[in-house]
């Protein structure tokens, strides 16, 4: 391979994984899944999850990408040379093209929210529903946040795994810590928080039910970037023996943290105000904007919110695109420049579907579901459990034990995460993802 582009150290990777796990999938999903199943309950079973296993199939996943350091496709190629795992390569460049292509118009909206933020226009409490309404489906304006969103994600990777990636990560991360807490100061302060804490603290296991659980698992691929070669991919930039463990164990932990911080934030503020946690989708463009023209100083944090959702979405929505990149720019042998534009354009057709479909396509469904709903339920409830179901099967029962001990060979644990690669984890998905389908 030729002078492939690697970032420069353990902390640059740890950033731009932490950057990848980050996302509107924490400020957006989160809180609108627990919102609707059960607050405390949710959390739960999400952070069982995670410590249970995600983070060894993560670990899994990422092995195959540092051995390889090759891109999500190229990776069986290298590993599993002449057997049909190739493909699977395929779906992992798809999958991450299709969350990009919704993520992308969220990520539109936020921009949209940022500069109604800074123009001191954000709706007054009557008004949010409507301009969400118009935010969405208006074809120009959501159009053209979509687009001015995929664009900054991509002028973000012609800088290279470096000097953009890397760069980017290092900066936005502690600065996204810092304006979350700034909120929560704020939200903790209003009159009535205190319920949103119990929300947070007090599990009402009622409220459980099997499409709980699939969400819970759904979200915790989601939220750590697992099942999509997106942690292939950035591992492949990884250079060797680094401790894998200890890498992806604190990524999880910053992601899970960043979770509840998240829900620190927003929850008590919603409660404060005495609307409902279970709005669905539209609690972060909703219901916060409302938050915000009640509370004093609401224009200043909800620049700062809002900032830190952008900042948040855009490191994710990198590490989505580079997977089709680094396919498409190894496996065509074109060049970096050329295969952004290539993987950018691809996207955008999917994310004008995406986009339009909350307006002038709202009719259009298939399988009863919008081509927004579609994209957003089949990658986290069926692809990303599927890739990573793969992945762990690849990894326990395709790859020899002798080879993947050598990737984390610094690990102290690597006999139970093995184990749980190889059995735990394989049982665990199919079981949840049946249960889930039946129900
Ligand atoms: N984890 C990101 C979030 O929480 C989204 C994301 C980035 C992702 N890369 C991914 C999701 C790969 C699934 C697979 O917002």
């Amino acid at each position: 391979m030729v002078n492939r582009d690697s970032f420069a150290n353990s902390f640059g990777a740890l950033m731009a994984l932490v950057g990848s796990a980050i996302g509107l999938g924490n400020l957006w999903r989160f809180p609108y899944l627990m919102g609707t199943n059960g607050g405390a309950a949710f959390i739960i079973i999400y952070i069982a999850f995670v410590f249970l296993f995600c983070i060894p199939i993560a670990i899994a996943e990422f092995t195959i990408g540092q051995r390889s350091q090759s891109n999500a496709f190229g990776a069986f190629k290298i590993l599993a040379p002449g057997t049909k795992w190739r493909f699977m390569g395929i779906l992992f460049v798809l999958g991450a093209v299709m969350v990009l292509s919704f993520y992308s118009v969220v990520g539109g909206w936020t921009m949209d929210y940022l500069f109604q933020a800074i123009s001191l226009s954000l709706p007054s409490i009557s008004d949010a529903p409507n301009t969400f309404s118009k935010v969405i489906s208006s074809e120009y304006r959501s159009l053209i946040s979509t687009f001015v969103f995929l664009l900054s994600t991509s002028v973000i990777l012609f800088a290279g795994v470096k000097g953009g990636i890397e760069k980017c990560a290092k900066v936005m991360m502690p600065l996204l810590f810092l304006l979350i807490i700034v909120v929560i100061f704020k939200s903790l302060s209003l009159k009535g928080s205190s319920e949103g804490i119990e929300f947070l603290l007090k599990p009402d296991f009622s409220a459980i039910t099997a499409n709980t659980i699939l969400s819970a698992l759904g979200q915790a691929f989601f939220s750590l970037s697992i099942g999509m070669g997106t942690l292939m991919t950035y591992a492949s930039y990884v250079r060797k023996n680094k401790n894998v463990t200890a890498l992806l164990s604190k990524m999880a932990i910053a992601d899970t943290l960043f979770a509840l911080l998240a829900g620190l934030a927003i929850m008590p503020a919603v409660f404060a105000l005495g609307v409902s946690p279970s709005e669905g989708p539209g609690l972060l463009f909703i219901i916060l904007p409302e938050v915000f023209s009640q509370i004093s100083g609401g224009s200043f944090f909800a620049i700062l919110f809002f900032a830190a959702v952008f900042l948040a979405a855009i490191t994710s929505s990198i590490s989505l695109l580079e997977v089709a990149v680094a396919f498409i720019g190894e496996e065509f042998k074109m060049g970096r420049k050329k295969a952004i534009i290539v993987s950018s354009l691809f996207c955008l057709v999917l994310a004008v579907l995406c986009s339009l479909s909350q307006g002038v396509l709202s009719s259009f469904k298939l399988f009863g579901k919008t081509i927004f709903d579609l994209f957003d339920s089949t990658t986290a409830n069926f692809i990303m459990p599927i890739g990573a179901l793969l992945i762990v099967i690849f990894v326990g029962w395709k790859m020899k034990k002798t080879e993947f001990y050598d990737e984390i060979s610094t690990s102290k644990l690597k006999k139970v995460i093995y184990f749980i690669i190889k059995y735990i984890a394989p049982i665990a998905i199919i079981s949840i993802m049946v249960f889930g389908w039946i129900s």
